[in-house]
C-alpha cells in the first residue's frame, strides 16, 4: 500500500483527506492518506523519518511550508522563488519538496473565467502572507505586466518587491479603493472574510464590472467580497477551485496518476464546509 499524509499543527479541518480519498476510491488504488498532527518541535523528525514510516510524502500545510523548505531539496525555481514547501516526496531515497500552491490559484482562476488572460495586465493582490508568495509568483510567471501588493503590514509588502522586483507595487491598506480602477484581477490572501475572522470591508465602486475576483478563503465557500462582486457583475472564483487543483501534482508524485477535479470533488467537499450546499 502507498501511504501518504498532510502534516499541520492543528491539522484537524484538513479537507485535503477528503481530496485524496476521493480519487483513491475513483482510480482503485491501494493507497492511504491521512492526517497527522505534527509540532513545531517534532517537524525535522518527521520529515527526516518519512521513509521509514513508509510514506511516499506528504503534503505540508500552516506552520511548516516555510520550516519543511530546509529540511528537503526543492528543485524547482519556482519554489525555491517562493522559499516554502506544501507537497513532499520520496525520489531514490532523496527527499524533495515542491509548491503547487501557485498552479492550483491559476488553474482554478482559468477554470471559473476561461477567457480571462493575466498578460499584460495589472493585478491587486491583498495580503503579503505565505499564501501571497506563491500566488505573486505565479501571476508574474503569467505575464502579469504590474502586481499591486496591499497589507495591512506594508513592509511585507515592500519584501515582496525586494523579492520579485519592481513589477511588485507596494500599496498601503487605507488605499486600496483608490487603486482598483486600472486593476483587471482582484485578489484577496487574507485571511479577512473566513469564518470567525473579520469581514474584509472593500469600497468595490471604482472596479471595472469586468475585472476577475478570486477569494482564496473557502469557508465560507462564497464569501462577502465575493458576493458583493458577483452582485455588481464581476466574474468570482471562490477559494475552494485552488485548493482542488493544487492538490493534483502531489497526488499524480505519490500515486502515479494525475487525477481530474471534478464536479463532483467540488461538490463533496463543498458540502462538508457547508451542508447546505446543493
Ligand atoms: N484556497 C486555498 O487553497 C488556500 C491556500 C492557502 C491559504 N488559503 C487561505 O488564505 C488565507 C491566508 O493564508 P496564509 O497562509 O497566507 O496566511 P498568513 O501567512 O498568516 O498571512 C495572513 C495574511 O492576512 C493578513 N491579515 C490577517 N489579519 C488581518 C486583518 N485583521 N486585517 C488585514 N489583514 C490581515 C496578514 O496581514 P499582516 O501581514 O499585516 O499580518 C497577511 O497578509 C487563509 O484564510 C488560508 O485559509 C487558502
Amino acid at each position: 500500500m502507498i501511504k501518504s499524509c498532510v502534516i499541520g499543527w492543528p491539522i484537524r479541518h484538513s479537507r485535503s483527506p477528503i481530496i485524496h480519498g476521493y480519487w483513491l476510491k475513483k482510480y482503485k488504488i491501494d493507497g492511504s492518506y491521512d492526517r497527522k498532527p505534527v509540532e513545531p518541535n517534532a517537524l525535522q523528525d518527521f520529515i527526516a523519518g518519512l521513509t521509514s514510516a513508509g510514506f511516499t510524502g506528504c503534503n505540508v500545510t500552516i506552520p511548516h511550508k516555510e520550516a519543511v523548505f530546509d529540511l528537503v531539496k526543492a528543485d524547482d525555481d519556482t519554489t525555491r522563488r517562493i522559499g516554502a514547501v506544501n507537497t513532499v516526496y520520496v525520489r531514490d531515497g532523496l527527499t524533495h519538496g515542491t509548491n503547487t500552491d501557485g498552479e492550483g490559484f491559476i488553474r482554478s482562476l482559468l477554470q471559473s473565467a476561461p477567457d480571462f488572460s493575466i498578460v499584460h495586465k495589472r493585478v491587486m493582490v491583498l495580503g503579503a502572507g505565505g499564501a501571497a508568495l506563491a500566488i505573486v509568483n505565479a501571476l508574474l510567471e503569467q505575464g502579469a505586466r504590474e502586481v499591486a501588493v496591499a497589507n495591512r503590514t506594508i513592509e511585507r509588502a515592500v519584501d515582496l518587491r525586494s523579492r520579485f522586483g519592481n513589477r511588485i507595487t507596494p500599496i498601503s491598506w487605507e488605499k486600496i479603493a483608490d487603486n482598483l480602477s486600472e486593476c483587471s484581477l482582484l485578489v484577496n490572501t487574507t485571511s479577512l472574510g473566513m469564518t470567525g475572522q473579520p469581514e474584509l470591508d472593500l469600497d468595490l465602486r471604482r472596479l471595472s464590472d469586468r475585472a476577475v475576483v478570486s477569494d482564496i478563503v473557502y469557508t465560507p465557500l462564497r464569501t462577502q467580497l465575493l458576493k458583493n462582486a458577483a452582485d455588481r457583475g464581476n466574474t468570482v472564483v471562490e477559494g475552494l477551485g485552488m485548493l482542488l487543483h493544487q492538490a493534483v501534482r502531489g497526488f499524480s508524485l505519490w500515486f502515479g496518476t494525475i487525477p481530474e477535479v471534478t464536479p463532483e470533488l467540488y461538490d463533496i467537499v463543498a458540502r462538508d464546509i457547508d451542508p447546505a450546499h446543493q
